[in-house]
């Protein structure tokens, strides 16, 4: 027997009540939550230990929720329950997902994450950033020689092109690109600065990979270099950077042409 508590979050009936099922079987101490609003409301009758939440919900959908708990409680474990992409991808999303929430202020997001946009996303396997453009509306041309998860495929909203991320450029202006190539912090900041200084996007958000001993003066080096090659072409332009989880060993930044 335990008595440890779990919230299980889930929008689906029969899901919540097969796994509030085996959970009290197993011992636990369940409540069900039906949607995000519902499971906040569950988590003041907390402390749970472990919070199931799905990630496709109707209102605030899983991303949200689990940012809101963690908020709460950042003792809760949260699993992530997703029928709609792999684990992996639901992953991945939730990083670009923090840089959104963590780099923008909430009146940058309501401007500049709209609907319609057009985006393109630079190492883009197995899919988890293309996948959050593409839940906030925008058109997302992915780039990436690996295979992206078919339901990206399915959604009408995904061009897969099978391409370096170092060489394709976009037939015009695009409003976002965001990149997750793993190379040399140096040689994606020299990328990022191309795009901006060929005028190809407005926003981007990257990351600069930092598994190196002296990731400090890897990190300044490839800022440096963006800030020299932005301010050379007179480009006005806002950088912000910063490390979004402390186990990874990469910083995310955004970057963005000034109007
Ligand atoms: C960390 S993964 C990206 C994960 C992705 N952000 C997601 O949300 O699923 C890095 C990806 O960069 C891709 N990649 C590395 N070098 C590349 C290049 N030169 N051109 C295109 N893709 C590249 C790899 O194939 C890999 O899929």
């Amino acid at each position: 027997m335990t008595d440890r508590r779990i919230l299980i979050v889930d929008d689906e009936l029969s899901v919540r009540s097969s796994l509030e099922e085996w959970f009290r079987e197993d011992g636990f101490v369940v409540e069900t939550a039906e949607d995000g609003q519902a499971a906040l409301r569950a988590m003041d009758r907390g402390p749970f230990d472990i919070v199931l939440l799905d990630l496709k919900m109707p209102g605030m959908d899983g991303i949200a929720v689990q940012k809101r708990i963690r908020e709460i409680d950042p003792q809760t474990a949260i699993i992530i329950l997703t029928a709609y992409a792999s684990v992996e991808t639901a992953v991945e999303a939730l990083k670009l997902e923090e840089a959104f929430m963590t780099l923008l202020t909430d009146e940058e997001r309501d401007k500049l994450v709209r609907d319609n946009m057009q985006a393109a996303d630079l190492g883009a396997a197995p899919g988890g950033w293309t996948w959050v453009l593409v839940r906030n509306g925008m058109m997302v041309t992915s780039v990436d020689n690996g295979p992206l998860a078919q339901n990206l495929l399915d959604s009408g909203r995904v061009e897969h092109l099978r391409a370096d991320g170092f060489l394709w450029q976009p037939k015009r202006t695009l409003d976002w690109m965001v990149c997750d190539m793993v190379e040399q912090p140096r040689r994606v900041a020299e990328r990022m600065a191309t795009w901006f200084q060929q005028n190809w996007c407005r926003q981007a958000i990257f990351n600069l990979k930092l598994p190196m001993k002296k990731r400090v003066a890897a990190l300044n080096d490839a800022l440096n270099s963006v800030r020299t090659a932005l301010n050379n072409k007179g480009i006005r332009y806002q950088l912000e950077s910063k490390q979004l989880y402390h186990d990874r060993e990469e910083v995310t930044v955004y970057l963005a042409r000034k109007r």
